[in-house]
């Protein structure tokens, strides 16, 4: 795997034909899947649950699975999708519940736990959270649907977390394309999620592969 990775998030997939989808996103080249989990409370729509996840470890066996929760409560649903077979599972820090704890549970299953900032949470909202976290997501979109405009405010985020919190992965999400995801990477940010960019690109390898050397090019690293 390369330093930069490029993970889809599925929920720009034709759901009707999800595995198909997947089976082409891999093959493009991804480095795994985002899998976009919402509750209908946290954030205004309805998506995955685990039994998507649970089924997508069973047809990709060797596959990251990486399942974005945009819910309420993390801490009761956070050890479902560790169950379900999520390599890293990421919780709001707008969330309820007791937060580092739930990161702390996710890492003791020896799942990947990351902590998410909305656009417009400061990033001292991660005290007491970034030492728990294997990966820290900055969104740069609202969260709830896919295909919205790129917030600019982010790649300021993502530079003051990796000053505040040197050594934590930096994730992006929301509005990343070939454009935003390179000047996100050279903001700091090595983990990069795309939905509509590369589920519509007319030639979904070349679109990874010129996003990762992208970014590869400039990331501080
Ligand atoms: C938004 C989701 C994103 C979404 C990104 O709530 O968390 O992962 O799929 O979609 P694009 O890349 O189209 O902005
Ligand atoms: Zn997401």
């Amino acid at each position: 795997m390369s330093r930069i990775q490029v993970l889809p998030s599925i929920l720009s997939a034709d759901m009707a034909d999800l595995g198909r989808d997947c089976a082409r996103a891999l093959a493009a080249g991804a480095d795994g899947l985002h899998v976009d989990v919402m509750d209908g409370h946290f954030v205004p729509n309805l998506s995955m649950g685990p039994a998507v996840v649970k089924d997508l470890r069973r047809a990709f066996p060797e596959t990251y699975l990486h399942a974005h929760l945009m819910v309420s409560r993390p801490d009761a649903y956070a050890p479902v999708f560790a169950a379900a077979g999520a390599d890293c599972v990421l919780i709001h820090a707008e969330a309820e519940g007791d937060l580092a704890a739930t990161l702390r549970g996710l890492r003791a299953k020896g799942v990947r736990a990351g902590i998410t900032l909305n656009p417009e949470t400061p990033v001292e909202r991660l005290d007491g959270l970034a030492d728990e976290a294997d990966e820290i997501l900055v969104m740069t979109v609202h969260p709830g649907f896919g295909g919205q405009k790129f917030i600019e405010d982010g790649l300021g985020k993502i530079a003051a977390i990796r000053k505040r919190f040197p050594g934590v992965p930096v994730s992006v999400d929301g509005g990343v394309d070939g454009g935003t995801g390179v000047r996100c990477a050279a903001a700091g940010a090595e983990i990069l999620l795309a939905g509509s960019y590369l589920f519509k690109a007319p030639d979904m390898a070349k679109a990874i592969a010129e996003m990762r050397a992208g970014a590869e090019a400039v990331f501080p690293g």
